[in-house]
């Protein structure tokens, strides 16, 4: 059967790239993926027009409540049949509309070994604390931020103070490690 991806991306979308790389090249066998929500002048969703990935585009500011905009969400997965959601940069806090219908079955990627450095901007607070070795965590999400149960954690290495550079390493070491870890998770591996 082939497993059906739906991924939330409003960053600058280079997750969202790697994992519709990764359904594409095959690393999952005849899987597909589509995007959304997402904002139309986000990085991933000029990423998503570019590769022909299919988007809904729709934002949480046209809805009366976040109840209600997340109902639209879970509309949308169940319409579509999706599988897995993974978040991609996506900064919004899940809340229980969506994850009472679909916790289990949503994943994040963060750039920390979690639990340390939760929440906005993990790369400047571990930079802050000092430490020499950073690195990603994938993980379930659930209501509290950054929370969810640990699927998959790799670690980067690095003791410079180029903030540039060590994004870098971190994205590269994202682009690797997501893919596989919703490969584990479909069971095409
Ligand atoms: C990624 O580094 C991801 O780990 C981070 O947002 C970036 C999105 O980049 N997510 C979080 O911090 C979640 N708490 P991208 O838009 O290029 O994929």
């Amino acid at each position: 059967m082939r497993a059906r991806i739906a991924i939330f991306a409003s960053g600058d979308g280079s997750n969202f790239e790697a994992i519709v790389s990764a359904c594409r090249s095959g690393l999952w066998p005849a899987s597909e993926c589509l995007m959304g929500p997402a904002r139309p002048a986000a990085g991933g969703g000029a990423g998503a027009a570019r590769l022909g990935v299919e988007t809904f585009a729709f934002s949480a500011r046209d809805y009366a409540s976040k109840a209600d905009y997340e109902a639209r969400i879970v509309s949308l997965l169940d319409e579509r049949h999706i599988d897995l959601v993974c978040l991609a940069g996506y900064m919004r806090i899940l809340s229980s509309t969506l994850l009472d219908a679909w916790e289990g079955r949503i994943v994040n990627i963060h750039p920390s070994l979690l639990p340390a450095f939760r929440g906005a901007d993990a790369i400047g607070q571990a930079m802050a604390a000092g430490v020499k070795v950073y690195g990603v965590t994938v993980h379930f999400v659930t209501g509290e931020v950054d929370g969810g149960r640990i699927i998959a954690q790799r670690a980067v290495h690095y003791e410079g103070s180029d903030r540039e550079e060590l994004t870098a390493m971190i994205h590269a070491v994202e682009h690797e490690l997501y893919p596989e870890a919703i490969g584990r998770l479909l069971g095409n591996e």
